[in-house]
């Protein structure tokens, strides 16, 4: 609830914010794919592939459409390009869009309308050089938004490895008839080959020793959100349907070990669970990984009832668990390797997954991309309004107030997958239907001064001395700079009112700064305001003084302090409330309001910061589903899972 109004404040409080246009670029028709390689990023559309350089300005683009030659006569079908103007009876419509760095190739995989599977391998540097082309099934042949592919690493030993192209592609319970003349050998999960040796069945091939090893599926659909690997361990994440309608989110892990065999055989599953109680229609919409484990952290977009309406992010630790029973004598209920039992086996139960925590409730998120920025961990999210909003959380997980970094003029979905520009990492690509857009992942100088620059907690912004402005981190000298803390701040400046034995009332305020030594050495404060003494002098990041008052007016005493950090000041204004004249029934917000206040918390009435706690933990409400939600800001509120 509070996290909805904060947000609505953002929305209409800061339209700078909202109504800014950004580059962007629009294509000929909606965006089925995209990829980013170092400077490069690659688009996918019905009818053309783009070639864009990280700016986002064109650089060259390839028709999809062209003849289909059939391969009766010799050698496989051809598929040959036409220009614009011409005649053509086929369209290539890419599935899979894979750029190689190492192999410098950007690979094209999908199907064109004679229903075969086909693939081409295109110069990185310049697609509309064809290095290698074939009629060969690599992820799906129809279009689908539910399979993936990603270029994996196999060790085969502990010097060589070799990189393997692992499709996941979704499965129906009723698989459509495939027209005779391309049948393929590819299943649910398959490794392809990436290099073109002919002894090993050339690029493409799935086969390995004269096997054709793969992971099949049981009586289920599986509709794959995401594949990724980090380090040995290869994850798959899907949302799995059996024949009751219920849905599991699944999670598999392989460990990309000596061959293609022993890498699809080795695979382990989990269950993600979001909730204890009911949980059976929730589903998986969009994933990214957290950088910087081990642990592995993941974050997760979940629908909770099945719909868009009701979306939640989750964070997991999917750190992998390889040490359950083998596949053989403990099977997986879905998925199986090696020889498959048909039926789908509910009686199976794999090991489950609970969240660590919820860290954002909003409707309708599509999308998410998680980035690492110093301590902190920044979710750019989307939505299926067109929104793509920016939420800092630090290592506890307590979330800043969510900001919208781009909002499209008409309600268009957010494409699931975000990506980051990976010249700059400054900016983020949002596609929304036909458009990219390039979207910057702060803008430092909308914070006017020291404090509002500070008080964004915007882990990408710092204020810099010498430019008296707040501007990127990295576009200031390390010397200059002044930065938010390592986690969450409620505020730049906090304040205890503190009434010691003798009933003398002291103020105690604190700086949560960032700060070089010689500038801590360098720290004064000055208060304005008769009614307040300077106290014990001042010692970073604290200074006191003392109350001169007998009473607080009722309508609260107006404090000034004026901080000085090396060269910078900073002045922070105060109104202090008798903290015995916070009162009502005991809500949390009531004691939010204590907290802010100066005062402390206890036995459910706020008192003197010294008689009370200073957080709002014991001000707990009971969620559904054994869990507790705790408010700690207006913006900021982390759920707890009770029984872990
Ligand atoms: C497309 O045209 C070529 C050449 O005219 C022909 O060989 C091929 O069978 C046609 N393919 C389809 C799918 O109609
Ligand atoms: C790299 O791509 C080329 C096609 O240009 C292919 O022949 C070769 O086998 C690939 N190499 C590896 C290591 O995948
Ligand atoms: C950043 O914000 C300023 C002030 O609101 C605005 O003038 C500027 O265009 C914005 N820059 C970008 C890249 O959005
Ligand atoms: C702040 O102090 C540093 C040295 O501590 C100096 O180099 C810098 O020029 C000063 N900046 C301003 C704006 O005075
Ligand atoms: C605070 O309010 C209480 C009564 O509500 C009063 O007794 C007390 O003197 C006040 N203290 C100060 C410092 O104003
Ligand atoms: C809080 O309440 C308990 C039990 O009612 C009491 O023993 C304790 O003294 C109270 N604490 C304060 C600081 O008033």
């Amino acid at each position: 609830m509070f996290g909805f109004l904060c947000l609505l404040f953002i929305l209409c409080g800061e339209p700078g914010l909202c109504l800014e246009e950004h580059g962007g670029f629009t294509f000929d028709g909606d965006i089925r794919r995209f990829a980013v390689a170092t400077n490069t990023v690659y688009i996918a559309t019905q009818e053309k592939l783009y070639q864009l350089s990280h700016d986002l300005v064109l650089v060259r683009s390839l028709t999809l459409r062209g003849i289909l030659r059939d391969g009766t006569d010799m050698g496989g079908a051809q598929f040959n390009r036409v220009s614009d103007s011409a005649q053509w009876n086929s369209t290539f419509s890419i599935n899979v869009l894979m750029p190689f760095v190492g192999n410098e190739s950007l690979i094209s995989c999908g199907g064109t309308d004679g229903g075969c599977g086909y693939c081409e391998v295109l110069d990185l540097k310049d697609i509309s050089k064809s290095l290698h082309s074939e009629q060969i099934q690599v992820g799906p042949v129809e279009r689908s938004d539910a399979s993936v592919a990603v270029l994996v690493n196999v060790k085969k030993d502990p010097i060589k490895s070799e990189t393997f192209i692992l499709t996941a592609v979704q499965s129906k319970k009723e698989k459509p008839e495939k027209p005779e003349k391309c049948l393929s050998d590819s299943h649910t999960v398959n490794l392809h080959n990436t290099d073109n040796d002919v002894r090993r069945g050339g690029i493409f091939s799935i086969s390995d020793e004269g096997y054709k090893p793969s992971i099949k599926v049981k009586d289920v659909d599986v509709e794959f959100v995401d594949g990724f690997q980090i380090s040995s361990t290869i994850y798959l994440l899907s949302n799995v349907r059996s024949g009751s309608g219920n849905n599991r989110v699944r999670l598999i892990w392989l460990e990309g070990k000596s061959s293609k065999t022993q890498t699809l055989k080795s695979f382990r599953g989990a269950t993600l669970r979001v909730s204890d109680v009911g949980g059976e229609h929730s589903r998986l919409v969009a994933s990214s990984v957290i950088p910087g484990g081990p642990p592995v952290l993941w974050s997760g977009v979940f629908s909770v009832d099945g719909t868009g309406t009701n979306t939640e992010l989750l964070v997991f630790d999917i750190s992998p668990d390889l040490t359950g029973g083998k596949t053989d004598s403990d099977p997986d209920p879905d998925f199986c390797s090696g020889t498959c039992p048909k039926s789908a086996d509910p009686k199976q139960t794999p090991k489950t997954l609970k969240p660590k925590t919820v860290l954002f409730r909003q409707s309708y998120m599509t999308s998410v991309l998680t980035v690492k920025q110093k301590t902190w961990m920044v979710f750019f999210i989307g939505t299926a309004d067109g929104q793509l909003i920016k939420l800092a959380v630090d290592k506890n997980y307590h979330t800043t107030c969510p900001r919208v970094l781009y909002r499209a003029s008409d309600n268009r979905p957010v494409f699931p997958k975000i990506h980051l520009d990976q010249v700059d990492h400054k900016h983020v690509y949002v596609a929304l239907r036909n458009q990219m857009k390039r979207v910057p992942v702060s803008n430092c100088s909308t914070y006017r001064n020291v404090h509002e620059c500070l008080s964004a907690q915007d882990p990408y912004c710092v204020w810099c001395h010498s430019k008296n402005s707040c501007t990127f981190e990295d576009d200031c000298k390390d010397s200059e700079r002044l930065s938010t803390p390592d986690d969450f701040q409620q505020k730049v400046v906090s304040y205890k009112l503190v009434k010691n034995n003798i009933g003398q009332l002291s103020l105690i305020i604190q700086t949560h700064l960032t700060v070089k030594q010689t500038d801590q050495l360098n720290f004064a404060c000055q208060f304005s305001g008769t009614s307040c003494r300077n106290g014990p002098s001042p010692q970073f990041p604290q200074c006191t003084c003392i109350l001169t008052t007998g009473t607080l007016p009722a309508e609260g005493l107006p404090v000034t302090v004026r901080f000085r950090l090396g060269n910078v000041s900073l002045t922070e204004q105060l109104k202090l409330t008798n903290c015995s004249e916070i009162r009502g029934s005991p809500t949390s917000v009531l004691c939010q309001r204590c907290i802010n206040s100066g005062c402390g918390w206890i036995n459910n009435s706020c008192s003197w910061a010294n008689q009370g706690v200073d957080n709002c933990w014991q001000t707990v409400h009971l969620l559904p589903h054994h869990s507790a939600e705790v408010l700690l800001s207006p913006c900021s509120y982390r759920t707890m899972f009770a029984k872990q």
